[in-house]
């Protein structure tokens, strides 16, 4: 009965979020589209409000220049029938109009130019501009937001407010002059032939429902299937990547790999172009519908009034243009509206993702920069994964004193990391309490506290665009650049020797993919990081396996350097290997999510409990 119960209750969840997914794609009200519309078309004018205002005034201008030829041409036939039929060839009212066509060609020009202009201007400001508040917005976020695969979604989805925001705002630009242009074309032609316009608004309304229903109908495919179109462009990233080819190479995974891409590609391209395909047919038949309208309702009726004399050939020549440019116009305005709600439901996605709050609020305690190492009060903590089902850290308590070396031991997935991460301020537990120096971490202003924090985490950063000197720099890279300080660190983390040994030295780049770089060996690596760590010098410091990747000689080295480098201040090391976390003043070992025991390495070894197994297992191996 139960079984059936929760199966149920699954599948009303799974109902629920396909229903979201369904309003997400269909629902844009008008009122959104015009927030939305506002918000985008806002955030490009924020660039250069002078350039979108300059450009705006030129479009609207621009727009009429079709009408004002096409009469200036139908004055001018005019003139030339008058001629040809006089007896005398007086040409000066010929050379009249010529010259107004001139100044207006002028004219033309010169707003064209300041048209340009400021577009360009909006073109290359724009793009660093928006990725950097794409960038700022991420952060601000915070981890615990950006973990949740929905919002993996909603950034690939919205990485196209990006590259079509110029695009986007064009459109409505346009879309909006095209409107004004299209509104004095009805007034002009209806006053001259009613008929016609009718005519024309009806035939178009079908023409309107089923580009509507096409758009829809890509736009659901293209959200349906964003997820997968992430994994398959990581596929490519990888088959693209020359450092995982490696491993790709080795393990002739390339087939495999191209073919899950593959797969995909074909389906989805197949897809695309059956939609595509659909649409551009029906449109094609819509429009030639409206050809005929255009012929059969507005040519005809045309050439009756020319033909009774009622018309001159200039003014058919001018109404034969004007017909077809309030059709065009009005065909524009139709699929242009389709266009930009479409493009709409995508910014939508951007709008909603940079109108999102942090995942929790920032504290306001400020949090002086320490002389020495915090107390760390952690009581009751229970953490879970915002993507997880099962609970990761469990009602875990523990005190470190101010200034204390501690060390945690653990098997992999222990929630070592997950620990460091907590104290780091990643993520909001959901009960529990961590306090640094009494004071709540919550209400502490988290700028304040990392001024204060080091932390080395086990995935750290490798910055191979910058020198060695650079790298270690970049641990307190808000002060100016201490040199001794960057040696001392270097030598601290046993990196000096290697690094004197660089053809460059300290000014080393570290990657081979830039000229005069070369690439650190993998211990390498962790040394240059812990020397940033060691130069940081933050009161409260954490090295989640700081020398999983260094050989035993230069672990000694720096585990005899750690505590005496860092005096007085908090330090939290996590480690595998036993006999570098000995020296801890306690040893903490985390199974599951909870300690499990804790005391000093003679203390446990005494209770021969778990840390003893562990420590005599791997004593074995050395043997
Ligand atoms: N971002 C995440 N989202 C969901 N689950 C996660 C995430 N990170 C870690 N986990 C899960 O939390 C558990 C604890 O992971 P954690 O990285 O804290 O382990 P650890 O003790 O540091 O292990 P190791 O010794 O391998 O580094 C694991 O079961 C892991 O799968
Ligand atoms: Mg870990």
């Amino acid at each position: 009965m139960k079984m059936a119960e929760q199966k149920d209750k699954q599948k009303s969840q799974a109902k629920t979020s396909t229903a979201d997914i369904k309003y997400d794609y269909q629902k844009l009200s008008w009122k959104e589209f015009f927030r939305i519309s506002k918000w985008a078309i806002g955030s490009l004018f924020r660039v250069s409000p002078v350039a979108g205002v300059v450009h705006i005034i030129t479009t609207t201008i621009l727009q009429y220049q079709d009408l004002l030829y096409s009469y200036i041409m139908a004055k001018l036939i005019d003139a030339l029938i008058k001629i040809a039929a006089a007896p005398d060839k007086n040409l000066d009212n010929l050379y009249k109009l010529i010259y107004i066509v001139v100044i207006a060609k002028i004219i033309e020009m010169l707003l064209r130019i300041i048209e340009n202009t400021c577009m360009v201007i909006l073109r290359v400001k724009h793009r660093p501009i928006i990725r950097r508040s794409f960038y700022l917005k991420l952060k601000e976020l915070g981890l615990q937001t950006l973990e949740k695969p929905d919002i993996h979604d909603s950034i690939a989805r919205a990485d196209n407010y990006l590259t079509n925001l110029l695009q986007f705002y064009r459109q409505n630009v346009g879309f909006v002059t095209e409107i004004l242009k299209l509104f004095s074309l009805i007034v002009i032609v209806t006053k001259f032939l009613p008929q016609f316009t009718i005519f024309l608004v009806i035939t178009y309304i079908p023409y309107v429902i089923f580009d509507k229903y096409m758009r829809k109908e890509n736009y659901k495919f293209d959200w349906e299937n964003t997820e997968k179109n992430r994994i398959t462009g990581s596929v490519a990233n990888s088959l693209s990547n020359v450092n995982a080819l490696k491993e790709i190479y080795i393990t002739n995974a390339f087939g495999f790999l191209d073919k899950k891409y593959m797969d995909f590609q074909n389906w989805f391209v197949e897809m695309k172009l059956k939609i595509t395909a659909k649409w551009r047919i029906g449109s094609e038949i819509f429009n030639f519908l409206n050809d005929l309208t255009l012929i059969f309702v507005g040519y005809l009726k045309l050439f009756t009034r020319v033909v009774n004399g009622l018309i001159s050939v200039g003014d058919a020549t001018f109404w034969i243009q004007t017909l077809s440019q309030l059709s065009n116009s009005l065909r524009r305005v139709l699929s242009n509206s389709n266009d930009i709600f479409e493009n709409a439901l995508w910014f939508k996605e951007a709008e909603k993702l940079y109108s999102m709050p942090p995942a929790f609020a920032d504290g306001d305690i400020v949090l002086p920069v320490l002389k020495s190492g915090p107390s760390i009060k952690i009581k009751n903590l229970d953490f879970t994964y915002p993507n997880a089902q099962n609970i990761t850290i469990k009602n875990l308590t523990l005190e470190i004193k101010a200034g204390e070396k501690i060390a945690i031991v653990g098997h992999n997935g222990a929630g070592k990391t997950t620990l460091v991460r907590l104290l780091s301020r990643f993520y909001q537990p959901s009960t529990g309490i961590i306090s640094i120096n009494d004071i709540n971490l919550k209400d502490i202003q988290i700028d304040s506290f990392y001024k204060n924090l080091g932390v080395l985490f086990q995935d750290y950063n490798t910055y191979g665009y910058l020198t060695v000197e650079e790298n270690i720099h970049m641990g307190k890279s808000d002060q100016e650049l201490d040199e001794v300080g960057i040696r001392l660190a270097a030598f601290s983390a046993d990196a000096l020797n290697f690094i004197e040994e660089l053809p460059n030295k300290f000014d080393q780049i570290l990657t081979e993919s830039i000229k005069s770089g070369i690439r650190p060996s993998s211990g390498q690596w962790q040394k240059i990081a812990m020397a940033r760590f060691f130069y940081r010098d933050a009161p409260l410091v954490i090295f989640d396996e700081p020398t999983a990747a260094i050989d035993p000689v230069s672990e000694y080295n720096i585990f005899n350097k750690i505590y005496e480098f860092f005096k007085g201040k908090t330090v939290i090391i996590i480690s595998h290997r036993f006999s570098t976390v000995r020296n801890a003043d306690r040893i903490i070992v985390m199974d599951r999510g909870e300690i499990v025991e804790q005391g000093s390495h003679k203390k446990l070894m005494e209770m021969g409990g778990r840390y003893a197994k562990m420590f005599n297992l791997q004593a074995e191996g050395y043997k």
